[in-house]
């Protein structure tokens, strides 16, 4: 798969084509959005329709995209959805007090608050107020503490299940596997961390998590087999943080501005693709690598909320 040779008529000899394959985010999202529509037909079949309460405050321009993605994604999947939008100035009182209202709402099975939230807002509050059972982005510290203990009930974030998914479903093998994880975000780094280094099919790994202060983050960058930039700077990792033959998956959506673009700016994300593809096996794009995964997960998770909130009746 990797060595596509043709033949060049112009120069008369054989080489090879970049070996390098794109893992494509949008075609695996499209099969876990698939997966979810058929449960969610079986649970609407059987009287419980999922729900998800999306809340943001103030008017981000990415989180709005964000949340229209995601009321998207609800609205094909015939997933119930309320969309909650809170002015810049709510006081932290009120937002938890409209926390506390949808853990009450049979109707909804999962909770999501846009991060980032505006400077007065107690993100910490914030997750510890949603009901566990409704956290879909697994952010709450009882999920946390199921990812680590490795059990199987709890909510594990969106963006490193995507991940993960993606390296499954590309038979990129884990096992034994040096994986290093820039960046150490409670989004993304360490839950990345965990699910790489837990036991099974699709972990295993020996796990290294690089960040600001590391020493030397070319060269650590450079021992890994499966890199995994989520640093949240625009084309950070170049080739000199490549090993050659490595898998990148680059988890950075940065908006960067571009005169020529009809929206004044284009999507980048921490990693140059252009540099680092000449070195790699295989690497995600931006767009369409892992962004589309996060928004797919999320719907596994609601999905999962249902069904583990309203019993074995309703699809298990
Ligand atoms: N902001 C960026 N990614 C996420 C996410 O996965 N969940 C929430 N709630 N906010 C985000």
């Amino acid at each position: 798969m990797f060595s596509n040779p043709v033949l060049d008529p112009g120069a008369g000899v054989w080489f090879s084509m970049r070996p390098m394959q794109l893992i494509d985010g949008k075609a695996v999202s499209a099969r876990v959005l698939e997966e979810c529509k058929g449960q969610v037909d079986e649970l609407v079949n059987k009287g419980c329709r999922p729900g998800l309460a999306v809340v943001l405050v103030g008017d981000d321009a990415a989180s709005r995209a964000y949340i229209r993605s995601k009321e998207r994604a609800c609205n094909e999947l015939g997933i119930h959805s309320v969309k909650l939008e809170l002015p810049v100035e709510t006081a932290q009182e009120e937002l938890l007090a409209a926390i506390a209202s949808l853990n009450v709402d049979a109707d909804i099975d999962g909770i999501l608050v846009q991060s980032p939230t505006p400077g007065h807002i107690d993100e910490g509050a914030v997750v510890r107020t949603i009901d566990p059972a409704k956290d879909v982005d697994g952010f709450h510290p009882e999920n946390v503490a199921k990812l680590v203990l490795e059990d199987p009930g709890g909510f594990i974030p969106c963006t490193p299940l995507g991940c993960q998914r993606l390296l499954g479903d590309y038979g990129i093998n884990t096992k034994g596997a040096h994986v290093v994880i820039v960046g150490r975000s409670m989004i993304v780094g360490k839950p990345m961390a965990m699910l790489m280094m837990a036991k099974g099919m699709l972990g295993d790994a020996t796990v290294t998590v690089a960040h600001s202060r590391t020493v030397d983050l070319p060269a650590v960058c450079r021992s890994a087999d499966i890199l995994i930039a989520a640093v949240g700077r625009p084309e950070f990792i170049g080739s000199e943080h490549i090993k050659e033959g490595a898998v990148v998956i680059d988890v950075g959506i940065n908006r960067v501005k571009d005169e020529g673009a009809k929206r004044g700016y284009r999507l980048v994300g921490d990693v140059n693709f252009d540099a680092v593809s000449e070195r790699c096996k295989a690497i995600t794009p931006v767009p369409g690598g892992v962004g589309p995964m996060t928004i797919a997960m999320l719907m596994s998770n609601t999905v999962k909320a249902c069904r583990q909130r309203r019993g074995s009746g309703a699809g298990d």
